[in-house]
């Protein structure tokens, strides 16, 4: 085999999991080649997920904004109205300079980009079709990071039309006037708010009590209020059984403790979850150990059941955020250098970029009790806050939780604009085993929505100086 088709290692799949590997790898002067069978880099958070739904989420928030509250500025607006078109092309003007920026960015540290689709044929051997790239390589090491795609509920299949997925949900050509999106997690409430923001009437069907099930119950339920206050309606424990798809409308059953009932809609999304995404890639052929739900299973150093073949991001366990899969590339492309690459799994901070932004970290107070630890609480409203009262932005609270013994930061929730900037700080205490009392006595600039963090953690020890 040539050298132009010998690396040190092959990552497969250039999400963010996929393309920060193969840059550190790089970095540490390994021979890198990074596959992608899409013409553009940076996989589904740049293309159909993180990236396009926060512009649609930023230029909806804005047209509601003003629509909801630019009276209360003082703010006269009149004849106000969206061009969904040019919503779209924003966000595709988004997608594309990131795209770009990304392949110049890879390129630029050295790494080697192959176009096409791979598939591993055993240790150390990948064959790539389907693209310019068409092709036997071969490396010491081969990294997968294809990343995830959206569950299918058996019986709704997708048809892009009525019955449709993220992928589409962030491409409407029309706003639905009615909309059913079922499970109430990150993708259901984010694109539940951006199109009813346009208009739609949204529904929301959740199979679980509350939404957002990983969430502290009192911050589940905080947000729920805000967003029914919003317009969206939320249907809580309820189960959809069956679906008729007619012509023009798509016709749910539903059951719950009231009964059957049934719903007529333009569109359902459906937004239960994502599963790994590994079709075609040969690992049953070449023997790659899957676990119950589909994910390679690995072990601390990402290493497969077979030698030179690793996994990071959405294809093994963990939560599927796009940052948590770049630590994932990172630690996995320092332990190939020899060094010792190290994730820390009880830190990925999860934010879902809603108005107000949901955001957490570490432990809720539900999930530390039932881990048998004694725990102490501080909240701390938004409303008593001065800058959030200034600039509108009252709704949500932040909630500490800390161990009732060491008084050690466990967890900490937010519901409130900026929510998604302001667990940055929190992170960073629980990183470095920051205690409740170091966050209240961390200075925090007055006025901004971070005293709110401080406030939380002093009421925490009843000590909250803002808050009755
Ligand atoms: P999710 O796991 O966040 O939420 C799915 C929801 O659907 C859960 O509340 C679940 O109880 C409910 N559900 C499951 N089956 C159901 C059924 N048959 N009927 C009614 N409800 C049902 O999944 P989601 O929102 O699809 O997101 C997929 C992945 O993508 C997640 O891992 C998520 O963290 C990630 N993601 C993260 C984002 C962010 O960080 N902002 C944005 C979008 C996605």
């Amino acid at each position: 085999m040539s050298s132009d088709h010998t690396f040190d290692v092959i990552v497969i799949g250039a999400g963010p999991g996929g393309y920060v590997c193969a840059i550190r790898c790089a970095q540490l002067g390994l021979k890198t080649a990074l596959v992608e069978k899409n013409t553009r880099l940076g996989g589904t958070c740049l293309n159909v997920g993180c990236i396009p739904s926060k512009a649609l989420l930023h230029s909806t928030e804005i047209f509601h904004e003003i629509k909801e509250h630019a009276s209360s500025h003082g703010i006269v607006c009149k004849g106000l109205e969206h061009d969904l078109s040019a919503l779209m092309k924003k966000k595709d003007g988004v997608v594309n300079q990131l795209g770009k920026g990304v392949r110049a960015l890879v390129t630029k540290k050295g790494v080697t980009c192959l176009e096409g689709t791979a598939r591993i044929l055993g240790s150390g051997r990948v064959e790539v079709t389907e693209g310019k790239s068409e092709g036997s390589y071969s490396a010491k090491e081969i990294i997968i990071a294809t990343g995830s795609k959206p569950i299918e509920l058996p019986f709704l299949p997708y048809d892009g039309k009525h019955i449709v997925h993220s992928d589409h949900g962030i491409a409407f050509d029309k706003v639905p006037a009615k909309m059913a999106v079922i499970g109430a997690g990150a993708i259901g409430l984010e694109l539940g708010c951006v199109w009813s923001r346009l208009g739609a009437k949204v529904e929301i069907i959740e199979f679980l009590p509350e939404i957002c099930p990983q969430l502290d119950p009192e911050i589940s339920k905080v947000a729920r209020k805000i967003f029914e206050k919003q317009g969206l309606t939320f249907r809580l424990s309820t189960k959809v059984t069956s679906a008729d798809i007619g012509k023009s409308k798509a016709t749910l059953t539903l059951e719950s403790e009231k009964g059957a009932e049934e719903i007529s809609v333009d569109r359902v999304l459906v937004a239960v979850g994502r599963g790994p995404s590994t079709d075609g890639l040969g690992l049953k052929e070449a023997g790659v150990t899957l676990d119950e739900r589909g994910r390679i299973t690995v072990d601390h150093a990402f290493n497969t059941n077979l030698s030179g073949i690793r996994a990071i991001g959405d294809v093994i366990h963990g939560p599927m955020l796009a940052h948590k899969a770049e630590e994932d590339g990172v630690a996995c492309a320092e332990i190939i250098a020899g060094q010792s690459g190290h994730v820390n799994y009880d830190m990925v901070p999860g934010v879902i970029y809603v108005d107000p932004e949901i955001a957490n970290v570490g432990l809720s107070e539900t999930q530390a009790k039932d881990r048998g630890i004694e725990v102490r609480t501080g909240s701390f409203p938004m409303a008593a806050n001065g800058r959030a009262l200034a600039t509108g932005a009252t709704d949500g609270m932040v909630k500490v939780v800390a161990d009732a013994h060491t008084d050690r930061l466990l967890g900490v929730q937010i519901v409130a604009r900026g929510a998604s900037e302001l667990i940055a700080s929190a992170v960073s205490h629980m990183e470095y085993s920051g205690s409740a009392e170091d966050l209240a006595r961390t200075i925090h600039a007055h006025p901004t929505l971070s005293e709110s963090l401080k406030e939380a953690a002093l009421s925490a020890d009843g000590r909250g100086l803002h808050s009755i």
